[in-house]
């Protein structure tokens, strides 16, 4: 995801430096090349050699201990960045960078750079909380810098209150977002995800395979590239987003009050939920004995939501449409038969018994049908790229 960007990772001096140091590798991995900037106190807390072995490139901490190749040091890290991470980001950092100062590598780097930044604090709770720090980061989001909310819980000084340096996984968001095209922004966004479960009595339900990583995949790039993203889930394993508004539901029936509720605020809405398409007749309390039960479950069908959303929508251009056909197979008639039936504008066909892709996969081998009638067949690719090549298709959709 960041392959061929450049990253400077500002480190300053705090107990957060050693698990920030984790994030120099976890960037590496995304693809960036990292190049750790270090002030004086960082490397009391982390040794440059931790940070040169983990980013696989030299680190910079003075003014002074480079080679005839940067002759300008911080003017050439600066203009060959993509983006600036600082974490930790101590009150101290956070003061100098709000005055402007440049009186080490980090605040002059930051000073002569255009590229994005992100700031990461992470300090003492009453040291956050100061009017005086809360007035520097005011003041370096009104100057355009992302400043990440810091966590809150048990800090290193005993001490319990906001002050944790965030999690990698959020703070990637901030990362992809800053780099990403914002060709979504002013979009209102409704995704949905995972499975529906339908209760049978109080203990068991009818469920299906469903990760809900290919519906979470599609929330997360369309936050990164600028849209306002509801994610409307069934129950899953998985963390919901950063900066996604999460409705959870268990229910198809509960699936379909959320969805409806947003059909007139929605410019998009993407079915990727694996509903189900039954549910028991009658919940029982408590549980079936094995005796009342017999063999005979009698089921109702629950709303086609995708179909209720279609007739509404008729032959308007918004909320645009996108569903998903789970098919045994790949079976592009099928496909076809349920974007017209559904009325979408675009239907992804999913094959869910392929061994490597689909249902509880990382991964999703998918083709993309569109109403004139076009087919794009796309590789093997891990689900968060199936997710912006369907967004591509929709910003290209949007755009006439
Ligand atoms: N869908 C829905 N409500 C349902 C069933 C499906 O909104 N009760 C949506 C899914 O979220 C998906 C699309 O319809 O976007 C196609 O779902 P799929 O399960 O492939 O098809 P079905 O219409 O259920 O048909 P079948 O099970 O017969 O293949």
């Amino acid at each position: 995801m960041l392959s061929g960007k450049k990253v400077i990772f500002g480190m300053s001096g705090g107990i957060a430096a050693c698990k920030a140091a984790g994030w120099i590798r976890d960037l590496a991995r995304d693809g960036a090349e990292v190049h750790v900037v270090m002030t004086r106190n960082a490397a009391e807390f982390v040794t440059p050699l931790t940070c040169a072995a983990l980013s696989g490139n030299e680190v910079v901490s003075d003014f002074f201990d480079q080679g005839s190749a940067h002759l300008i040091p911080h003017v050439n890290l600066a203009c060959e960045a993509d983006l600036i991470l600082i974490a930790p980001a101590t009150a101290n950092t956070i003061a100098r960078l709000a005055h402007g100062l440049a009186d080490d590598m980090l605040a002059a780097i930051v000073l002569a750079a255009r590229c994005p930044v992100i700031v990461c604090p992470a300090m003492n709770s009453a040291m956050y909380e100061n009017p005086a720090t809360r007035e520097n980061v005011a003041t370096l989001r009104r100057r355009g810098m992302t400043v990440a909310d810091p966590g809150e819980g048990a800090l290193a000084c005993r001490a319990t209150g906001p002050g944790r340096l965030p999690e990698y996984a959020e703070v990637r968001e901030y990362v992809l977002a800053a780099l990403a095209e914002q060709d979504l922004s002013g979009l209102k966004v409704t995704v949905t995800a995972g499975p529906t479960l339908e209760p049978l009595d109080q203990v068991r339900y009818l469920g299906n395979r469903s990760s809900g990583r290919m519906g979470y995949a599609l929330a997360a790039t369309a936050r990164r590239r600028g849209a306002e993203v509801t994610l409307v889930s069934g129950p899953t394993r998985l963390e919901p987003p950063a900066g996604v508004e999460l409705a959870p539901v268990t229910t198809a029936l509960e699936m379909h009050r959320e969805v409806m509720t947003r059909f007139e605020s929605s410019d998009v809405l993407v079915k990727a939920a694996a509903v189900s398409d039954f549910r028991p007749e009658t919940v029982a309390s408590g549980k079936i004995k094995k005796a009342e039960c017999g063999l005979e479950i009698r089921l109702t069908a629950n709303p086609d939501i995708l179909a209720e959303l279609g007739e509404k929508k008729g032959n308007s251009a918004r909320p645009l449409l996108v569903g998903f056909a789970a098919e045994a197979g790949e079976n592009l008639e099928e496909g076809k038969r349920k974007l017209s039936r559904k009325n979408c504008d675009l239907m992804v066909v999913n094959d869910i018994t392929a061994s490597d892709a689909g249902f509880a996969s990382e991964n999703n081998r998918v083709v993309i049908l569109d109403r004139n009638g076009g087919e794009e067949r796309l590789p093997l690719m891990g689900k968060e790229e199936v997710a912006n090549r369907i967004w591509d298709r929709v910003a290209r959709l949007r755009g006439g």
